[in-house]
């Protein structure tokens, strides 16, 4: 019988980040910085909160510094020790991940979410779990996948993190059809891949955070091209859907969209304000440019 515990996570990398150029033309899009970490670092410390065992990375070319950050850096590391930069060489060891316990494969092609998920199914094989998109940053008390982890546990299933957005904002995302309310989310009936203005079935959207059934590898194998002539992994989904359940975590802290210039300036003023070194003089500086 397989595990049902959710020990391994999926990160699309692969994306050109064509709307942060030219910042994007030499660093991948995912270790641009909010206050002081890569974006994906947010990322893989919410992974690490839920428990996560191993991170495959799903890259694309010109990404190679991001195996580079998830590595050591000898020289680096031994000239802070000459140095007595104690501060600094913790800080590196403590986001080091234990050898063995990453993966890097390359989504050859820019064909869609859907298809870089599937470039990862030999990697996690026949076993439960999870999907973080890493434009989406989280801050709550608790990490959003550590919640559907939790849910997870008792639903089993598929779960998928949803948040309420503007219903003229729908057409952005993937949506939700709203079943039977259960502790924490519901059930879902249906999914759909940014639809049209007017057309969706709910204003839950899908943030970016899924725990999923390994039986979506072999959906997305022959998964046909649809919003934005690309593989989606909603429209593999759905299909799942006629055969396995899928509940909704409703996700309710906050979330920046770090692929896009406003959410990523708010993730930085956010995350600036939560730390005590530099909080009361961002808090004053932002106050004098917004009353001078
Ligand atoms: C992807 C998913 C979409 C989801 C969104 C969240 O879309 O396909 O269902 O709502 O991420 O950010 P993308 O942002 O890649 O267009």
């Amino acid at each position: 019988m397989r595990s049902d515990k959710v020990r391994v996570a999926i990160f699309p990398v692969a994306g050109l980040g064509t709307r942060f150029l030219p910042a994007t033309k030499a660093i991948p899009k995912e270790m641009m910085t909010v206050v002081d970490k890569p974006v994906l670092q947010y990322v893989v410390d919410e992974a690490i909160e839920a428990g996560i065992e191993h991170f495959v990375f799903v890259t694309g070319r010109g990404k190679s510094a991001i195996e580079d950050y998830f590595d050591i850096q000898f020289e680096l590391e031994s000239t802070l020790r000459s140095r007595n930069k104690t501060v600094e060489l913790t800080a590196l060891e403590a986001i080091l991940p234990k050898a063995g316990t990453t993966s890097f494969t390359r989504q050859q092609e820019p064909l869609g979410l859907g298809h870089a998920v599937w470039c990862a199914r030999d990697i996690v094989g026949n076993e439960p779990f999870a999907v973080l998109l890493p434009d989406m940053i989280m801050k709550s008390e608790k990490a959003c996948l550590a919640g559907m982890v939790e849910l997870h546990a008792q639903s089993g299933g598929n779960v998928i993190a949803v948040e309420e957005c503007a219903p003229e904002l729908a057409h952005r995302y993937g949506i939700v059809g709203r079943g039977e309310d259960i502790a924490d989310g519901f059930r879902i009936t249906g999914m759909v891949e940014k639809p049209p203005q007017g057309t969706a079935p709910s204003n839950f959207f899908i943030n970016g955070r899924y725990i999923l059934q390994p039986e979506i590898f072999s959906i997305l194998e022959t998964q046909e091209r649809g919003a934005g002539n690309e593989i989606q992994l909603t429209d593999g989904l759905l299909k799942l859907l006629q055969k396995q359940d899928f509940t909704a975590y409703h996700y309710r802290g906050k979330t920046y969209d770090t692929g896009a210039k406003d959410g990523f300036i708010m993730a930085n003023v956010a995350f600036a304000l939560d730390r005590p070194e530099i909080r009361s003089l961002v808090e004053a500086d932002i106050r004098s440019l917004v009353h001078p």
